[in-house]
């Protein structure tokens, strides 16, 4: 009718002021660091109150939080999980509740999808798959097997997952890319160099590096060049991510390649909560956008960069 705004009827507007009850993976690095401010920066524009809680990177606590954003009443829920699993019996309360979910940066493993109205986040694995396309050009014009050690996210998260099986499925194609061990590095600058030392201890050639975020990249740098060894060239190292400390890292010659994963879902998700405290539909999942940098782009991209 006349009255209606974008498909809203504002005759009767819901009451303010919207609560957003917001549960976050940690503070593991620079990436997350960036998602956190970029939600708190969005929820103060968009005049949301933001119940903001940190998990610490504990599963336990983390659907304990979300109990307690379903005890307060928040108008919306949403939440970047740090395990995929577990999630049935919080989720269903909160449906019963009526308080809508919406999925951040990473994925839950539920059968039902009905309950979460929305996720919002990059595709970890077309992101493996670009770390894998962009390594294997860069030994095109050369012969031979290329040895790929792989340093993991912390286990059972989506990226972690989803980035391994991306990048092993474009190395399978042309079987260039022989990849021959594997650690954890639990996301962390500190965990990466750990992870380099132990992949360094058991094998004799590497010839290639694919760190599954930055900041383990950036650890995997130190321990490379405690052992001698001139990162970013021999081995060549991929990262993922895109902050501000890998793309100079990039420009410094120190990695080689680095897929970006946008932390910038803020506003995204603000519009989503406003639409869906308004009664309007929301798309069931938005998707950010990415970029690929050499060190030559990541010096251009350096100057714009704010995390
Ligand atoms: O879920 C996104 C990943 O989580 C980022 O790539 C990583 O840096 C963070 O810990």
């Amino acid at each position: 009718g006349e009255d209606e705004a974008g498909g809203i009827d504002l005759k009767n507007p819901p009451k303010g002021p919207i609560s957003l009850g917001f549960s976050q993976v940690g503070a593991e690095g620079g990436w997350r660091q960036a998602n956190t401010e970029s939600i708190k920066k969005a929820a103060e524009r968009n005049r949301i109150n933001l119940n903001f809680k940190d998990a610490g990177g504990d599963p336990k606590k983390q659907i304990a939080d979300v109990h307690s954003f379903i005890d307060a009443r928040v108008s919306v829920i949403a939440f970047a999980p740090v395990v995929e699993t577990g999630w049935g019996e919080v989720l269903r309360r909160a449906r019963d509740a009526a308080i809508p979910v919406v999925l951040t940066d990473r994925l839950i493993d539920e059968k039902d999808t009905s309950l979460w109205v929305s996720s919002i986040g990059a595709e970890f694995a077309s992101e493996g798959n670009l770390a894998a396309i962009y390594l294997e050009n860069d030994y095109v014009g050369t012969t031979g097997t290329v040895n790929v050690v792989e340093i993991l996210g912390a286990t059972g998260a989506t990226p972690t997952k989803l980035r391994a099986e991306g990048f092993a499925a474009t190395a399978a194609k042309t079987g260039r890319l022989n990849i021959i061990d594997k650690a954890t590095g639990d996301w962390t600058k500190d965990g990466g160099r750990a992870a380099m030392r132990k992949l360094l201890d058991r094998n004799k050639r590497i010839d290639a590096v694919f760190a599954q975020n930055d900041d383990m990249g950036l650890g995997a740098v130190i321990a490379l060049e405690a052992a001698g060894k001139k990162p970013g060239t021999a081995p060549k190292i991929v990262t993922v991510d895109g902050t501000k400390a890998a793309l100079q890292g990039l420009a410094d010659g120190k990695l080689t390649f680095v897929v970006e994963c946008s932390p910038e879902i803020g506003e995204p998700l603000m519009s989503v909560v406003v639409d869906l405290f308004h009664g309007g539909r929301v798309p069931k999942r938005i998707e950010s956008e990415k970029a690929v940098f050499d060190s030559q782009t990541a010096a251009d991209a350096l100057t714009g960069r704010t995390y």
